[in-house]
């Protein structure tokens, strides 16, 4: 009996999930099978070939996708975040290493049984940086891929162990054994900065800000900021957060030197998004009521990113700069979305 091949994506119901398999189906080009523990809303199973409510902790369910599917590419974007993990963190660890590790054991079983690559794209973060305190911050400006890996957050431990562990399964797997061969894993990493998407809102994160002040103007509700109004980190839009991971995906696998790339699209404060916000919704009761501990978590991550290798390697380029993400991809899209209600 024939697998039906399809592209795995973890997570599926989350906000880049969504946002992803919308893209993957406009594109045509695949069939996706999508999992995730949560309900899936409708808009992302009719996108899909198959949909699976399931844990990635349930290694008998992997089993069964297995026997199921033929999986050629794996995008594992499950993971619980940065605020929500610290309150957790033993089950945050379970949830984004030992779920990653069975999805790379998948990814390796996969490769096995097809004879050829798996490509694994996983999303790392900007959290995995961790700067000591603000003066240091300030004067990293731009950090890149080497500098600064000493996160503060378990998500942040998580997601830079879990490059790793990419990095050794791709290139080092079993190194010992008798017969060594290449484990047929090619894992493929993007550090991104805070996403923002004009139709879903983040759970969990602690850049959660951004689209929170920006959905919640839209809708007319108030909104009181977690941080303060000079915190800087870098942001992208979406759109641009899903086409580096397609240009990844296809990038020849000699060009990609590195395991985990920078990318962002632009870096305002958080006064200067809530500007830009009351200016678009006059009405806006926007408010800064900055929580001390996510404050600190987020004075940990650097204010900017360096992304000139990913622009060198596999052609990175967001189309959207803060201007035009806020005028042309958040404002029309939300204000429609909000004004269908
Ligand atoms: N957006 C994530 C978070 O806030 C960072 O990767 O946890």
């Amino acid at each position: 009996m024939a697998r039906k091949p399809v592209v795995l994506v973890t997570g599926a119901s989350g906000e880049m999930g969504h946002s992803l398999i919308h893209r993957l189906a406009e594109a045509g080009a695949y069939d996706v099978l999508a999992l995730d523990v949560r309900p899936f809303p409708p808009e992302v199973a009719r996108r899909c070939a198959a949909v699976r409510v399931g844990d990635i902790l349930d290694r008998h369910l992997l089993e069964r996708l297995q026997s199921e599917f033929e999986i050629a590419v794996v995008f594992h974007l499950a993971a619980l975040l940065s605020t929500r993990a610290e309150f957790v963190p033993e089950t945050a660890h379970e949830v984004n290493v030992q779920g990653t590790l069975n999805l790379l054991r998948l990814a390796l079983e996969e490769a096995r049984s097809l004879g050829r690559r798996v490509k694994f794209l996983f999303p790392s973060s900007i959290a995995v940086y961790g700067l000591p305190d603000p003066a240091a911050k300030r004067r990293a400006g731009r950090v890149a891929e080497h500098e600064w890996t000493v996160p503060v957050t378990m998500y942040g431990c998580n997601k830079l162990y879990c490059e790793h562990l990419g990095r050794y399964v791709s290139r080092h797997y079993r190194q010992l054994a008798a017969q060594g061969e290449p484990s047929g894993v090619d894992f493929r990493a993007i550090r991104f900065p805070g996403l923002i998407s004009a139709f879903t809102l983040p759970s969990g994160g602690t850049s959660d800000y951004a689209s929170e002040m920006i959905h919640a103007a839209a809708v007319g509700q108030p909104y009181a900021c977690f941080v303060r109004e000079d915190t800087r980190i870098p942001f992208m839009a979406m759109p641009d957060a899903i086409e580096a991971l397609l240009a990844l995906l296809a990038a020849p696998a000699d060009a990609v030197t590195a395991l985990a790339y920078n990318v962002t699209g632009f870096n305002p404060s958080a006064g200067e998004l809530a500007g830009l916000v009351r200016r678009a919704f006059p009405a806006a009761r926007l408010t800064f009521a900055p929580d001390p501990r996510r404050q600190a978590i987020v004075d940990t991550w650097p204010e900017d990113v360096d992304d000139a290798r990913a622009r060198r390697e596999w052609g990175f380029r967001p189309a959207y700069d803060l201007a035009r993400a806020f005028n042309e991809y958040l404002l029309p899209n939300v204000t429609r979305r909000y004004a269908a209600r």
